[in-house]
Order: C-alpha cells, then structure tokens, then sequence
C-alpha cells in the first residue's frame, strides 16, 4: 500500500542512521532498504526530470551518460526515442539501485542501457566520448560534484550537451538574471537535506554556467511530500560545450 510505502521511505530518509567508512558505503547504507520502493516516492520528491529529458536531443548513435541514474527510472522518460541512442550508461556506486535498474532494463528488452557500477567523478565511457550527460538530482549527492562536472564536461564531445535538474539555493548575492533566494531558504534547505548526506549548493549553478554555453535554465520551487507551507528551490540546466 502506498501509506507504507511511503513511511518506509520516510523511515530510511529521517530515521534510520547512515553508516560506511566510504561514500560508497553510506550510499548502499542509505539506498539498501528503499530499492524496490525509491521510484514512487521520487516521482514526488524529485521535480523536473521529465522536462529535462524533453529538452535534450537524442542523437542517432549516440552515447548517453547517466551519472547518479539510480535505478533508472529516468531512462522511461526516452520512450520509444530509446532506439536512436547507441548505448546509455548509468552510472551508480549504489549496488541495490543498480539491480533494480538491471531488472527494468530486461524487462523492457533495452539492450543499449547499461547499468554501471562507478563513481561519476572517475567514469569514461569506453567509445571515448559522449554526447549527452545527465545529472538527475545526483550532483548534491556527490562530495566532489566539481570533480563530477569537470569529468563530465572533459567526456563531452564538442557541441556535446549536459543536463542537470537538482535543488539548490541561490547565493546570497547572485549573478544579475538569477533568482535570490531569501536567508530562511538558504538556512534551512542545505541543514534538512543535510541529514541525507543531500547537500543543495550555491555553487553548482555558478560552476556549471562557468563551464558551458547555456542553452535553458529554469529556477523553479516546489512542494516535498508531506511537508506544509514551505516550498524548496530546484533548477534545470541545460548546458552545451563549445565547438572548437
Ligand atoms: C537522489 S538519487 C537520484 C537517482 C536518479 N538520478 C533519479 O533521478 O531518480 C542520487 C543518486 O546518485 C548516486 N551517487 C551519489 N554519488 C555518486 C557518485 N560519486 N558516483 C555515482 N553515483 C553517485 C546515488 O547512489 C543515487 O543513486
């Protein structure tokens, strides 16, 4: 039933202590209880994932990385496009995640999507080049998310894309066209996340519009599940590397 569902999840995100000695250890520590039941509930919690795939091109042949893909889910928002792509990789350090993703990819018979265990910040995929990366609400969870971006944008091919949807909070003072958010907002959201080891930045935006050509970026606040009156701050970027 989804009420149990549900306070299982919430059990796993509020409650139950996550342990390892490596980040790969806290992350099966956090995701290892909530595998089978991760999809309902971040279909609530994790807003902008359609539309980030909508505004990305799907290139004949080409090679898609999903770094932080969890247990796929995102790679139902392909449809039958799913075709065009030569191979996709998803790319997790989380074991359980990567089953059930292993098992939807089966199930569906997409050959080309290949669920891999790696880190995001040290993965290559082994055509050399990619055309696409996507980060979906998996940046914050990254320690070295600069390490992730730097990685990513080295992998693209020129004229490459990056997409990214995750939360965030603005800077205190932002660059002129993006939204402030005010001190409530960027007090609390980084100390709620926190506990997750979820770690909503200032600097990611910044980092990534340094790095790339935008091409669309959304700043946007939405609702999280069972909580009232407040609304938390998430963005969609889509970034392209320079032709040279
Ligand atoms: C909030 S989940 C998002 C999963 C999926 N992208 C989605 O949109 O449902 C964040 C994911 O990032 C993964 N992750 C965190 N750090 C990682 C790293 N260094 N390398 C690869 N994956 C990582 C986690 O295991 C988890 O699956």
């Amino acid at each position: 039933m989804a009420f149990f569902s549900d306070m299982k999840i919430l059990y796993h995100m509020l409650v139950k202590p996550v342990r390892g000695s490596s980040h790969a250890e806290r992350l099966e520590s956090f995701y290892g209880g909530q595998a089978q039941s991760y999809d309902d509930f971040r279909k609530r919690l994790l807003k902008g994932r359609e539309e980030l795939w909508e505004r990305l091109p799907r290139p004949q042949d080409g090679v898609w990385v999903d770094m932080g893909g969890g247990t796929g889910a995102n790679i139902e928002n392909f449809g039958d496009s799913i075709d065009l792509l030569k191979k996709i990789y998803l790319v997790d350090l989380s074991a359980s995640l990567l089953k059930v993703a292993a098992d939807r990819f089966e199930k569906r018979g997409w050959t080309n999507a290949v669920p891999t265990e790696a880190d995001a910040t040290k993965f290559r995929p082994e055509e050399g080049q990619a055309d696409v990366v996507t980060f979906s609400y998996s940046l914050t969870m990254i320690p070295d998310w600069f390490a992730a971006i730097d990685n990513a944008v080295a992998m693209l091919r020129p004229g490459g894309y990056l997409g990214v949807v995750d939360f965030y909070i603005s800077r205190k003072f932002p660059e002129s066209g993006l939204k402030k958010h005010g001190t409530f907002c960027r007090g609390l959201w980084p100390n709620w996340f926190a506990t997750d080891n979820v770690f909503p930045s200032p600097d990611h935006l910044p980092y990534l519009r340094r790095q790339l050509e935008t091409v669309y970026l959304g700043e946007h606040m939405t609702r999280l599940p069972y909580v009232p009156f407040i609304k938390t701050p998430y963005y969609i970027f889509v970034g392209q590397k320079p032709a040279v």
